[in-house]
């Protein structure tokens, strides 16, 4: 069986415009996109900017509801499930952004960053959370004391790292 099934997806974004600021028309970001995927696969979508790579990601991770198609994730169709399954879902299916300094809260630490998954779905006490925040630093080969420091103080790549260690934590 395969991890993940998207058949003929499909997410078109409202255009808004005129006084009333009713939608106009839609953008056809993604319009018919189908591929599946075994475990321990890899998949690359190539294609030039703002072709609806990105669009199709957070499709498949449902942080956007398709317009029309299918995301089976493990056997279990995922299209429409709603925020309590979603966030089952979230400790086995998480997203690496594309842009580090727009998905990474500037007003908090990067240890409350990567503990904030934990926090989030009620799993381990404080001391926990916090052993596994430096834990997850370490995976990703930065050290301990990135903790009490917020992400504007690291380089990009840095930054970008803090996000493959969030969605890595559950
Ligand atoms: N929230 C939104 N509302 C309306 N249109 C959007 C929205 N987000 C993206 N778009 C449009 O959808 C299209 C696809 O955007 P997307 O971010 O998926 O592109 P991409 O392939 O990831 O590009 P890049 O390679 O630059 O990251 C673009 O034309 C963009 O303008
Ligand atoms: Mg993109």
């Amino acid at each position: 069986m395969s991890l993940l099934t998207v058949e003929d997806l499909k997410l078109h974004y409202p255009v808004r415009g005129g006084v009333f600021n009713t939608t106009k028309a839609w953008c056809k970001a993604v319009d018919g996109v189908s591929f599946s995927l075994n475990p321990g696969e890899t998949l690359g979508l190539v294609g030039e900017s703002g072709c609806g790579k990105s669009t199709v990601a957070k499709s498949v991770v449902r942080l956007l509801k398709p317009t029309a198609g299918k995301v089976v994730f493990e056997g279990h169709d995922i299209t429409h499930s709603r925020s309590g399954a979603l966030r089952t879902l979230r400790r086995q299916m998480q997203m690496v952004f594309q842009d580090p300094a727009e998905s990474l809260n500037p007003r908090h630490t990067v240890g409350q960053i990567l503990e904030d998954p934990f926090i989030i779905q009620r799993l381990g006490s404080r001391t926990d959370r916090g052993e596994r925040a430096v834990e997850l630093l370490q995976r990703v080969g930065l050290s301990a004391d990135a903790i009490h420091r917020y992400p504007f103080e690291f380089s990009g790549g840095q930054r970008q790292r803090f996000g493959i260690a969030r969605a890595l934590a559950l």
